[in-house]
């Protein structure tokens, strides 16, 4: 099968540190980069070098460390973001200048107090002066996914034109069904001329929780480009999770794509970012939530202990987490009882099971979950009665 490659650019440390209450140091931005090249991502997002002059040292610290993947940073669209975007990616073997500006209605009337006309324009020029420093020029027309298709094509045309090689159609509000941006994305793909020149882009934000929903339709439809941080880290509800996408991709051999990202690093990278962001990973989180792989109802503990596939998709190992587990509840029936039991080296019979189990539903309608001391105790006091 003929299958095409989806670029991952991972903003956790531009995007994903805009998270309120979030701050990392260069230290920990070195240590982030470092495991995301390790990872495999085609691009890394090191920050927006003219916001603080930590943001600059950052960018430019991460730009002597990365060795395989592409280093990225933000202005806006003028010439001094860009000259200082450019001196901080001076030390960068793979340089990615990322500029753009504001094209939906209410950015050119709120924002820029402007038009339709002088916004290209200034996009132009942004893209032209940024060539001047790197070949890699990538444009974000800041809110897309509410900026009216014509227009957004005309501006993609410009951009283009002036040497942009890859087009952000950011979501920026994460206002738009799958559907909507999909087509956003196949309207360009059919309207813009010269659009073979430059990859398109999804940034997704999760304003509606569609943000995985909204790049997996954009790359459907022609996008190349998926932009995404670690646990969905971001303003607001945050950007797409690159790890929900890298495995949406992976499990659908049929949308013949795939990517680069080494999925057994998923977990140890998860942990990391939530360790140095200090923003713990809600438990039911695809892919690395603590429940992710973990089966507590009766039903599906039977199910998955007799074959994990019939309430699994992955295999937890494929994303770097040892084995799926089996949490001890009062939903829990004999078969997960019996399996922990084995587990924790007790070879119950059919007889011994029943006593054990009156004995154990005592003891799990007083607790949230029953763990291995319970059970050693339940143990000990069935065997004492029964002896
Ligand atoms: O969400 C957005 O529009 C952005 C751009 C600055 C790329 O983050
Ligand atoms: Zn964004």
């Amino acid at each position: 099968m003929n299958s095409e490659k989806i670029e991952i650019f991972d903003t956790t440390l531009r995007d994903g540190e805009q998270v309120p209450g979030c701050k990392l140091d260069t230290e920990q931005k070195l240590i982030i980069a470092e495991k995301l090249d390790e990872l495999g991502v085609d691009v890394i997002e090191a920050g927006f070098p003219i916001s603080s002059p930590g943001d600059f040292h950052s960018v430019s610290e991460i730009s002597k460390l990365i060795r395989n993947a592409k280093v990225c940073g933000l202005t806006r669209a003028n010439q001094k973001d860009i000259d200082v975007a450019a001196e901080a990616l001076r030390f960068a073997k793979r340089p990615r200048i990322h500029t753009g500006i504001g094209t939906s209605d209410s950015h050119i009337k709120y924002k820029f107090n402007s038009n339709r006309e002088d916004i290209i324009e200034r996009a132009v020029q942004a893209v032209k002066y940024a060539k001047t420093f790197v070949d890699d020029v990538e444009f974000y027309a800041e809110d897309a996914g509410r900026t009216d298709n014509d227009y957004l094509a005309k501006v993609c045309e410009a951009v283009i034109k002036a040497g942009a090689t890859v087009l952000n159609i950011p979501d920026t509000t994460g206002y738009c069904l799958p559907e909507e941006y999909g087509e956003k994305i196949s309207y360009l793909k059919e309207n813009v001329t010269g659009i073979d020149k430059a990859v398109l882009s999804c940034h997704c934000h999760n304003d509606l929780g569609l943000a995985t929903a909204n790049s997996i339709s954009g790359v459907m439809n022609g996008a190349r480009q998926i932009e995404c941080t670690i646990n969905g880290l971001g303003e607001r509800a945050g950007n797409t999770a690159l790890e929900e996408v890298v495995m949406v991709i992976k499990q659908h051999n049929h949308l013949q794509l795939y990517t680069d990202i080494n999925s057994k690093m998923l977990n140890s990278m998860s942990v990391l970012v939530s360790d140095l962001m200090g923003m713990p990973v809600q438990p039911n989180k695809a892919i690395v939530g603590a429940n992710a792989f973990a089966h507590s109802s009766g039903i599906h503990q039977d199910g998955v202990i007799k074959n994990r596939e019939t309430y699994e998709i992955i295999d937890p190992e494929e994303v770097g987490v040892n084995a799926s587990t089996i949490v001890l509840t009062a939903r829990s029936g004999r078969s997960a009882l019996a399996y922990r039991f084995k587990h924790i080296g007790f070879d119950v019979t059919k007889n011994e099971l029943d006593f054990l189990y009156r004995e154990f539903l005592k003891v799990a309608d007083m607790k949230k979950e029953v763990n291995n001391d319970d059970l050693s105790a339940i143990i000990e006091k069935v065997t004492r009665k029964i002896g």
